[in-house]
């Protein structure tokens, strides 16, 4: 047996050996600045260059349009906010969906109590935005719409080129943003083909480190920074780059690209080893949002009713089995998933889910040993229960 079993992979990854010993030699030899306009400075300069390289090519964009900071949440700020704030003649309604991430709704909800009208897109009962609603939702005075790629709860994929197409089909000026933090490295995404203007990404859910991320803006798109100072990644970021984690991002980039299939084939069959393995064994088990070829190969939300989600991820704990209620952000805070609830789910279905999340670190043995683990968890919570 592991000493632990570590299948909370949407919250974070353990960094890649390779990423850490790439960011060690930074750290400790090529610490310039990379705005000294000395030998250190150019030399740190280069290797930013060859970072912002190697995340354009996954994407297959202009490695100038790829602005690095601090991370996702960052990034989708940048975005919208960055949006929003570029003075326009015509209108300010924005769309997004019910389902985001904390910090694209959390953003749209404080950019509609300065006064922005704002859509929430609902998804169906798989989590999956249907292109036609948010055709439905443009009106003359849309100026931006914002749609995740992979949901971070229960790991539906959105049709981002569907959607894509019915933005640009409406308007060709409305800012189309695509918060890729979930899909990014594991699941193919390509600006050009997604009609994409900006597109948010993060280091750490791809074996890289925390606090570093990248937003991509499309080239003659036009967005407000949102940190201004010394004007650092062409004026839209400012703030000495952390050069470090840039670095270890283009690492891990580069290494989830270079077996982006291979290790997507081996997500997808573990998922559905865990799937076929809860069948015979914990039968009353619900698996909640979509599957198949509209849902993550990493991502799977379970829901196991009469047990809380917390409950079960505190005992699982005790066995050094690690997963998660909802979304890491938020599932500190005692309430429902708003991802589940917009789902259509019942109070008692959204209580009682947790969210495994599969790494290529993970393994057959692992999820065989999570079962039979899940297995004696619910059999004597069950009876501790009933003993009330
Ligand atoms: C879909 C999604 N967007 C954004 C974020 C935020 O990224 P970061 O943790 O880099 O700020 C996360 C992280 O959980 C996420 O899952």
């Amino acid at each position: 047996m592991p000493d632990e079993i570590y299948l909370d992979n949407s919250a974070t990854t353990r960094v890649d050996p390779g990423v850490v010993g790439v960011m060690e030699g930074i750290f400790l030899n090529e610490y310039g600045n990379p705005s000294s306009l000395h030998g250190k400075g150019v030399q740190v300069e280069k290797l930013i260059k060859e970072a912002r390289r190697s995340i354009a090519s996954i994407l297959q964009v202009e490695p100038e349009g790829i602005i690095f900071t601090s991370g996702g949440t960052e990034s989708n700020n940048l975005a919208i906010r960055g949006t929003a704030m570029v003075p326009r003649r015509r209108g300010h309604h924005i769309i997004t969906s019910s389902i985001e991430h904390l910090s694209v709704l959390n953003t749209f909800r404080d950019l509609e109590e300065q006064g922005y009208p704002v859509t929430y897109i609902e998804p169906d009962k798989r989590g999956l935005i249907n292109p036609e609603a948010v055709a439905q939702a443009i009106t003359d005075e849309t100026i931006l719409v914002s749609i995740m790629h992979v949901n971070n709860e229960v790991g539906s994929i959105e049709p981002i080129d569907k959607i894509g197409e019915v933005v640009k089909e409406k308007r060709r000026d409305i800012i189309f943003h695509v918060d890729a933090v979930q899909g990014f490295g594991k699941l193919p995404i390509y600006p050009e083909r997604g009609n994409i203007d900006l597109l948010s990404i993060s280091a750490h859910k791809l074996h890289g480190p925390k606090g570093v991320g990248a937003l991509f803006i499309r080239k003659g798109v036009k967005i407000k920074p949102v940190i201004t100072g010394g004007g650092q990644e062409l004026g839209f970021r400012s703030g000495t780059e952390n050069v470090p984690g840039i670095v270890g991002f283009g690492e891990a980039a580069r290494l989830a690209a270079d077996g982006m299939e291979e290790h997507s084939q081996r997500l997808n069959s573990l998922k559905e080893r865990l799937i076929e393995r809860l069948s015979s064994s914990v039968p009353d088990a619900i698996v909640n949002g979509a599957l198949g070829e509209e849902s993550a190969p990493h991502i799977l939300n379970l829901s196991f009713p009469g047990i809380r989600g917390e409950v079960l991820v505190h005992s699982l704990e005790t066995r050094g089995i690690f997963v998660s209620t909802g979304s890491a952000c938020s599932s500190r805070k005692a309430s429902t998933s708003h991802v589940l609830t917009a789902m259509g789910l019942k109070e008692a279905i959204s209580e009682s889910s947790i969210r495994v999340s599969f790494s290529i670190f993970n393994t057959q043995e692992d999820v065989d040993l999570f079962v039979e683990a899940l297995k004696d968890v619910l059999k004597e919570l069950r009876e501790i229960y009933r003993g009330y």
